[in-house]
This record gives C-alpha cells, structure tokens and sequence, in this order.
C-alpha cells in the first residue's frame, strides 16, 4: 500500500484490525465473452431491498474485475462450509484461466456462473460503478436469487472468514 493519510496506524495495523470483522466468503462471477471467469470476495453487501440492490469492492487493480466489467452483469455465489478450497483458488493471482477447471456451474439469467452447490446466489446487472480509494465499489440490480434452503438435507451452512482464516458457522441462540 502507498500512503496511509493518517500517521496513527499504518497499512499493516489497518489490515490487521480490520481482520478482526468476520465475513462470509462469496465467488462474484460473470463472463468474458464465452469464458467463465470470477473472484474471491467478502466484501459482498446488501445495499436496498426497493429497489433490489446489492454490492461488492473489487480491487481497482484487478484482472477479474476487468474481464467481467464489459458484459455489465454478474452473479454472486454464497460459498458453503465444504467449498473453502474454492475460496483459495479464486483468490490466487494467475490462475484466472484455471479457476473453473473441475466447478460444476450453470448459467443464471444473465448469463453469468452459478456454482453448483452454494448456499445462495444473487444474479445481478451492473447499475452504476464508483471509485473509492483504491477499490470500486459495484452496484448492482439484482434481477434474480435463490438459496439452497435444504442443502441436500444438511442445512446450509456458510464459509467465514476471520483473522485470515477459514471457518465454519455456530449458533448460539
Ligand atoms: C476471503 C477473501 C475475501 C476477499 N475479498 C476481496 C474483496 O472484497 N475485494 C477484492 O478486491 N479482493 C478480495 N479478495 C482477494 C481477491 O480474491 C484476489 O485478489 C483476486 O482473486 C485476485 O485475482 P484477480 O487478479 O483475478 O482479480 C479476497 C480474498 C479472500 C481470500
């Protein structure tokens, strides 16, 4: 990281503190032309249920980001517990051809990957892109979602990410 504007924290300590906020862990998908292509993210968010609105921060930077921003779509795959190997391969720079390589997955409405198995996916049309610091920050207009209320019977059980680690969820009542 280049600068941090304030002289109280540096770049590691900002990481490390923001570490400590736990996320669920998502694959944001979409196509390259006829190519299947998507990334490692948590910084998913719901935005605005009228009208339905959710969004993501992708580095400004990113390769992913750039192959799937010209077809103005993407879909957002909620990964489950058991998908955590997912999670490290669409996060490693380099192997963008790769990624799919062995996912099973299908088109949504708009043509983007769904992952087979997710605990939830959101089929999204890119709405408007802002650039903040040295992230963009996505909107999109959700055009279609579904979760996989059963799991095949299992409950669905979403992956977490805290401290830089992988995890699975508890309730506590
Ligand atoms: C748990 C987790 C969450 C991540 N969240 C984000 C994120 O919100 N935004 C982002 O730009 N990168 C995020 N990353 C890193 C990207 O997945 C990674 O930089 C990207 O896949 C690199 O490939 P690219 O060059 O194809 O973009 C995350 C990685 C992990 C492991």
């Amino acid at each position: 990281m280049s600068e941090i504007v304030d002289d109280a924290f540096d770049a590691q300590q900002f990481r490390t503190v923001l570490g400590h906020f736990p996320t669920g862990v998502t694959i944001v998908s979409g196509m390259d032309g006829d190519a299947p292509v998507g990334f490692t993210i948590g910084s998913f968010t719901s935005v605005s249920l009228d009208p339905p609105l959710v969004g993501f921060l992708p580095m400004k930077d990113s390769t992913t980001w750039a192959a799937m921003a010209q077809a103005g779509s993407f879909c957002v795959n909620v990964l489950s517990r058991d998908q955590a190997d997912l999670c490290w391969k669409f996060a490693k720079s380099g192997n963008e051809t790769e990624r799919y390589t062995n996912v099973d997955w299908h088109p949504a409405p708009t043509g983007s990957p769904i992952i087979d198995r997710a605990v939830a996916w959101i089929d999204c049309k890119v709405e408007e892109v802002v650039e903040m610091g040295d992230h963009y920050f996505v909107l999109g207009r959700v055009i279609a979602l579904e979760a996989d209320a059963d799991h095949n019977g299992q409950g669905p059980f979403p992956l977490l990410f805290f401290k830089g680690t992988l995890g699975g969820f508890a309730a506590e009542g």
